[in-house]
This record gives structure tokens, sequence and C-alpha cells, in this order.
């Protein structure tokens, strides 16, 4: 079966990696305007650098939960496009070999002058200066609020393609993601939801699954691979 799974921070929360939204969430701490956005860093890269070296060193330190496991498991049985908001690597490291990254990734750093891409290192701080052009305009290679994410023509597809969609652990509040399983189920696919909570999106869903990521993630892919 063609499955297009969206993830996102829930299903990281269970190793230690902070969501946004939740009491203790990220967007509680610091101000999105001053660590995700293209302005933000303009006005202070300094800030912003210590801001992903905080993630990219807990992300270090967390590892991969039963959740990105059975996603691994799925793909092995089944036709799998996975698509991740997230920026850890723990689908990676939990036995996914592709992963579709639409937010970007704390491994990758990115030229704000030209473009270029390479490996970030653990601790990124200014004037980092770019390995092709040589300015120091190197930034953590993450889509910001603001910009546009990527490999959006792939995603679309795979959700056009898909006879099953499936969101884990997303709270529907950002678009273009959020709108994925409106998109999948104008298309004939069947939709559900696995999350500990209703989202703002929770209406778009067939089927809902409540529960931690690492209950519902499991079974619903037990299921799935009799
Ligand atoms: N198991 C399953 N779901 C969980 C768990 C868990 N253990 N813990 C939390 N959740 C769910 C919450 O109910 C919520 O719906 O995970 C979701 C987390 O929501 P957010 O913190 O908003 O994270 P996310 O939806 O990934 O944010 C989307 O917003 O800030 C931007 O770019 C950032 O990619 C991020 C995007």
């Amino acid at each position: 079966m063609r499955i297009t799974v969206l993830t996102g921070a829930g299903i990281s929360a269970e190793s230690g990696i902070r969501t946004f939204r939740a009491t203790d969430g990220l967007w509680e701490e610091h101000r999105i305007e001053d660590v995700a956005t293209p302005e933000g860093f303009r006005r202070d890269p300094a800030l912003v650098h210590r801001f992903y070296n905080q993630r990219r060193a807990d992300a270090a330190r967390a590892r991969p939960n039963a959740a990105h496991r059975a996603l691994a498991r799925l793909a092995q049985r089944h036709e799998l496009t996975l698509v991740t908001q997230n920026v850890d690597d723990l689908h990676e490291r939990g036995g996914s070999a592709e992963v579709i990254h639409m937010h970007g990734s704390l491994l990758g750093a990115l030229c704000a002058g030209c473009g270029h891409r390479w490996p970030a290192a653990l601790v990124m701080r200014p004037p980092d200066p770019c390995p092709a052009c040589g300015k120091a305009l190197a930034r953590p290679d993450i889509v910001w609020f603001g910009e546009i994410p990527y490999h959006m023509e792939r995603i679309w597809k795979a959700v056009e393609s898909a006879e099953l969609f499936a969101a884990i652990g997303t709270s529907g509040l950002v678009y273009p993601a959020a709108g994925l399983a409106q998109h999948a189920r104008r298309n004939g696919a069947h939709t559900i939801e696995l999350n500990l909570a209703a989202s703002a999106v929770s209406r778009d869903f067939a089927e809902r699954r409540l529960g931690a990521a690492t209950e519902v993630v499991p079974q619903w892919v037990d299921a799935l691979c009799p």
C-alpha cells in the first residue's frame, strides 16, 4: 500500500526533545521572531546560533524511540513516503532510510549569501565563514517562518498518490504541513491522526488514535504489517 506519513515534534517528545507549543515548549521560552526568522538572524546571528546549538546538542543526546523504529518497520512492508517537520535526525537513527525534512535539518548549515550547503558543526558561532564564498553568513539550514518549506513538489505528489495518509504528533498549526491531510482526503486517501490530543486539524481526518506516540504508532504499524 502507498502510505504517506507526516510527523511533528510529538514523535520525538518521548525521546526527550522539547515540542514547541506545550506548556514547557520552545516557544514559551524564545520569541519566534528572534530565533526562527531571517530578520531575527540578521539582527542577532549569535542568539540564533545559540538557540540551534542547544537544539543540536539536545538532539545528539536523544535516542530514537519505539515510534521512530516502528515507521522504519513500516517502510519494509509498504511503499512509504516519510515527511517530517522535525529537524532532528531521530527518524534516520531509528532506521528510516529516506526522510523528507520539509523544515530543514539541524545537521545542515547554509550560506545566507551564496546558498552553499555543508554539514553543520555541533556548535556554530558567527562569524562562521562560508567554505565556498568565504562570507561570514553561515546559518542553520532550517526553514524559518516566512520561508518556503523544502521539497514541496515531492510532498504534494506523495500526498496525492497516497492510499493512506497519517499525521503523527503535530498540532496542525503550521501550513503547508497542516493542509496535507485535507489534500490527501480530497485525493481519495484514508486519513488517520495519531496524537496525544486533538489537533487544530483533527476534523480533516477520517480516523484518530489518541495516545503517546510510543504506544499508538507501533500498534498502528503492527496492524498494517501482520
Ligand atoms: N505522543 C504523541 N503526540 C504528542 C506527544 C507524544 N508523546 N507529545 C506531544 N504530542 C503532540 C501534541 O499533542 C501536539 O499536537 O505533538 C504536537 C506538538 O505540537 P507542536 O509543538 O506545535 O509541534 P509541531 O506540530 O511539530 O510544530 C510544527 O511549528 O514551530 C514550527 O517549524 C516548527 O516544525 C515546527 C512546526
